[in-house]
């Protein structure tokens, strides 16, 4: 969690970059206005870490019909070792109660907080929070209050996250706080940013902007094929197998499948990971435009139902004439 200097809350995405709402940030550029302020509860202590910007992201849909009020920003030096929040991915967890942090005003109309205050909201169902705001956009916004109100987030908690527990009991990000009629209202809800609808465009961003969280900051044991299978031409699947043995239960949610194919023209290419018990992970399909060489590449499955003992396959299958090529290697990383 921080407190940015133009009066609203972040999260850590990675050691340089905030997740934080749009409407907190004017445009996309660099930016060296903004001071970010970590680690500390008391903004006035003197052990914060205080970090100036050098970039922002402002998401290009923001202003338009689609919505999505979040925006990165990039900061000019590091906080090495910071806490990072993991952005939700699916709407598994768009749902139960969330727990809302921010240093915003503690009631409608007051003052900005010295502490940090943290609150707990239940999750509101689209369609109960289209009668308090009807032009709300379900597909980018999730709501979270009681309907007798009295709990809320509130001016200068903007950008701050909403977030919640996950199966396995690590906290994840499925909102940013983005607006509510007054704060804490019967009926009026707070609105956030729907974190896990905005995934895919914040992970691309962060990526042009210096890169996303490492998948799996504590890699275990690692299972390798080195032996060469030829791909045929517009031809059938072929595979690669790989034994499992040793391992406890199943496969992690963050099974990392590294892969070395060389290939002439990878958009040929499509790629699974079948499981022991033959579930099929896809980890790329075919696309006729994509011409480069090679997918050398680490795909990262949530394999958790899977049992991890056993036999996996990488499966490949060239589907357009021409081009060729062949799986070098690959491995799984538990
Ligand atoms: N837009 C506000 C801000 O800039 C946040 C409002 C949240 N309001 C609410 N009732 N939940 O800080």
């Amino acid at each position: 969690m921080v407190r940015l200097s133009m009066g609203c809350g972040g999260a850590m995405y990675t050691e340089s970059l905030v997740l934080t709402a749009a409407h907190c940030v004017s445009s996309t550029g660099n930016n060296t206005s903004i001071t970010a302020t970590y680690g500390v509860v008391d903004l006035q202590s003197t052990s914060a870490i205080k970090r100036t910007s050098n970039y922002v992201y402002r998401n290009p849909g923001y202003s338009t019909s689609a919505g999505g009020d979040w925006a990165l920003i990039r900061l000019s030096q590091p906080i090495s070792g910071a806490a990072l929040l993991p952005i939700a991915t699916t709407t598994a967890y768009d749902n139960g109660t969330f727990t809302v942090a921010g240093w915003g005003a503690a009631t409608e109309g007051g003052a900005q907080q010295r502490y940090l205050l943290k609150a707990q909201v239940p999750f509101v169902p689209d369609s109960t929070c289209r009668q308090s705001y009807p032009s709300m956009k379900t597909a980018v916004e999730i709501c979270a209050g009681y309907p007798e109100g009295g709990v809320d987030t509130c001016q200068g908690d903007s950008g701050g996250p909403m977030f919640r527990r996950d199966n396995a009991g690590q906290w994840i990000q499925v909102g940013i706080v983005s607006y509510g009629r007054g704060c804490a209202r019967p009926n009026y809800p707070g609105v956030y940013a729907e974190v896990s609808a905005l995934a895919t465009a914040i992970q691309a961003a962060a990526r042009d902007l210096g890169g996303n969280p490492d998948p799996d900051p504590d890699p275990g044991p690692v299972f390798e094929n080195t032996n060469n299978v030829t791909i045929p031409d517009a031809g059938a699947a072929v595979s690669s197998s790989v034994t499992v043995s040793g391992m406890a239960g199943n496969a992690p949610s963050n099974l990392q499948v590294g892969v070395d194919i060389k290939h002439t023209y990878r958009g040929d290419l499509v790629i699974d990971l079948i499981a022991p018990d033959g579930t099929a992970y896809r980890l790329k399909n075919s696309s006729g435009s994509d011409s480069a060489d090679n997918v050398i590449t680490t795909y990262t499955v949530n394999a958790s139902t899977e049992v991890a003992n056993g036999t996996w396959k990488l499966q490949v299958r060239d589907v357009y004439s021409a081009d060729t090529g062949y799986i070098d290697s690959w491995k799984l990383v538990f």
